[in-house]
């Protein structure tokens, strides 16, 4: 069954909104970074990040949409960490960062955006243990699901066994459907959280 990973970014109140998801089954909190240059949006701040985790009941799931990720890397201090996944778009030394996140004891994620083409993950393969695909351009929650994400994740799931496969951006009940067999774990940000109740949500894209 697809895993559900609940972003908290277009949340209003996001201390309420974890206190309310420790009590459904999300199976992660998805922790959307942004810098306000790789994305033109500033969001959750480390400092808030960190705070956020001390409420957290279930493991965080970190996105980091940011130019420079061992900064923030270095500057987390969350007992609750599953993956800490950064973009491949990045002008950095991938590898090398990868190899940080991995030291840390992480599962280690390489994202990608919806114009980058795929070929490009190939050569981390070997240091990766999931790859989450962008269903919008990044930076915003709240924005339409686009459509040819079906056939990139056909793709990068040919690269690699045990590739876990995450999709961000987008999804709800009705945008879940054609991917939730192909992939290991759904993002999903305001369609849970402006719901007034999360829990029939995610039931509603689990089953
Ligand atoms: C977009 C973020 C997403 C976003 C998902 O840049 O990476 O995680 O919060 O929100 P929805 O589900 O509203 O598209
Ligand atoms: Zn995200």
């Amino acid at each position: 069954m697809v895993k559900i990973s609940t972003s908290i970014l277009s949340a209003k109140d996001r201390i309420e909104c974890i206190k309310k998801l420790n009590t459904t089954t999300t199976d992660y909190i998805h922790i959307d970074v942004m810098d306000g240059s790789f994305v033109p949006n500033y969001q959750l701040p480390i400092d808030e990040v960190n705070k956020l985790s001390t409420y957290a009941g279930k493991p965080f799931d970190i996105h980091l949409m940011v130019d420079n990720p061992e900064e923030y890397i270095n500057s987390l201090k969350c007992d609750n960490i599953s993956n800490i996944t950064i973009h491949v778009e990045i002008e950095k030394d991938i590898r090398s960062i990868l190899n940080l996140i991995k030291s840390k004891g992480y599962k280690v994620g390489l994202s990608i955006k919806p114009k980058t083409n795929p070929t490009k993950l190939i050569k981390y393969l070997d240091i990766i243990d999931m790859v989450l695909v962008m269903s919008v351009e990044p930076g915003f929650g709240g924005q339409s699901f686009i459509p040819s994400t079906e056939r990139r994740i056909d793709y990068i799931r040919t690269l690699k066994k045990d590739l876990i496969i995450e999709v961000d951006g987008g999804i709800n009940n009705t945008t879940i459907k054609k991917i939730k067999n192909k992939i290991d774990i759904a993002v999903s940000g305001s369609y849970i959280t402006n719901s007034d109740d999360y829990q029939k949500a995610i039931n509603d894209l689990k089953n």
